[in-house]
């Protein structure tokens, strides 16, 4: 269903790798309520090729981009508002990445070169966006700004590794930055906390399959799928929630205040 709910916006999306991402569901339920955006991603990521199947889909263009190089950065924002025909009123960080994570690295014996490029990409990336936009006044007044995180950032998951530090940091940014953007042009800047997913990124983590399975019993509303974040998105990115700003915001079914369920303790009942 469409409600025309970003007609006129324009953006930027980051981050659709494949059907499963976050930002791909994102980008096809922007578009289905009549905005306009450029997609991007890490060159090295699109040799993959599928952001094109996406940018047809969508009718836009795909413009490479290391997010965490502020060369293609620049490059980036100057193309989407020529591209786009003006300044932006929404933009989607949707990218994380650990090397340590991918590589099996134990939080207990991290490798710092990786650490220190796992937190470029994944949270520093989040500031020179944001950096870039505020410089070079690129975002319309009462646009929005939306990050994707999750709950490790507040709570421990052993396996999550080096990614709760980054998602921590994240959150942090989000709310620095959110303030001056927010006196400057009335910008806001929330992230999204959200349930484990299965993509790409959400795969890479350790025990993900019995870990998603536990998410989901524990949650009342069970977990969040991809495609309904990219509907919670798309409300932020509208004019209906124009004071919602600094604010980690969780999308997960309830699962950040649950205690137990009785899902989950019907697994230990019997046991003593
Ligand atoms: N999947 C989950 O369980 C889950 C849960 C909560 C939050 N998130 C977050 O959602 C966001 C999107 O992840 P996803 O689950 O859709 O997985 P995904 O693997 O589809 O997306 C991650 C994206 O990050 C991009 N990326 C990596 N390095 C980059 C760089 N240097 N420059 C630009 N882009 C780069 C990848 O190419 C990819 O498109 C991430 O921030 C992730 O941490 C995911």
């Amino acid at each position: 269903m469409s409600y025309n709910l970003l007609k006129g916006k324009r953006g930027i999306i980051f981050g659709a790798l494949d059907e499963n991402s976050i930002a791909w569901k994102t980008a096809e339920r922007v578009y289905e309520e009549g905005g306009s955006f450029v997609l991007t991603n890490a060159p090295v990521a699109m040799r993959m090729g599928a952001i094109n199947t996406l940018a047809e889909k969508t009718n836009t263009q795909v413009i490479p981009a290391d997010a965490t190089s502020l060369e293609d950065l620049e490059n980036l924002v100057d193309k989407a508002m020529e591209i786009l025909g003006g300044k932006l009123d929404f933009v989607l960080h949707s990218i994380g990445m650990s090397i340590n994570v991918r590589k099996g690295r134990h939080y207990t014996d991290q490798n710092y070169d990786w650490t220190q490029k796992g937190l470029d990409v994944s949270a520093l990336s989040f500031h020179k966006t944001m950096q870039t936009l505020y410089k070079k006044k690129a975002m319309n007044d009462w646009g929005s700004i939306v990050g994707l995180t999750y709950m490790a950032a507040q709570r421990v998951f052993p396996d999550y590794n080096d990614m709760a530090d980054n998602k921590a940091y994240l959150e942090s940014i989000a709310r620095s930055f959110g303030y001056f953007f927010g006196r400057e042009s009335n910008v806001r800047v929330n992230t999204i906390s959200q349930s484990p997913t299965p993509t790409t990124a959400g795969k890479g983590v350790k025990g993900f399959d019995g870990f998603i399975e536990y998410a989901n019993k524990m949650s009342p509303l069970g977990n969040a799928t991809a495609a309904e974040c990219a509907d919670y998105t798309i409300t932020l990115f509208s004019d209906l929630t124009k004071k919602v700003t600094l604010q980690n915001l969780y999308h997960d079914g309830g699962f950040s205040n649950m205690g137990v369920s009785q899902l989950v303790m019907d697994k230990f009942v019997g046991e003593e």
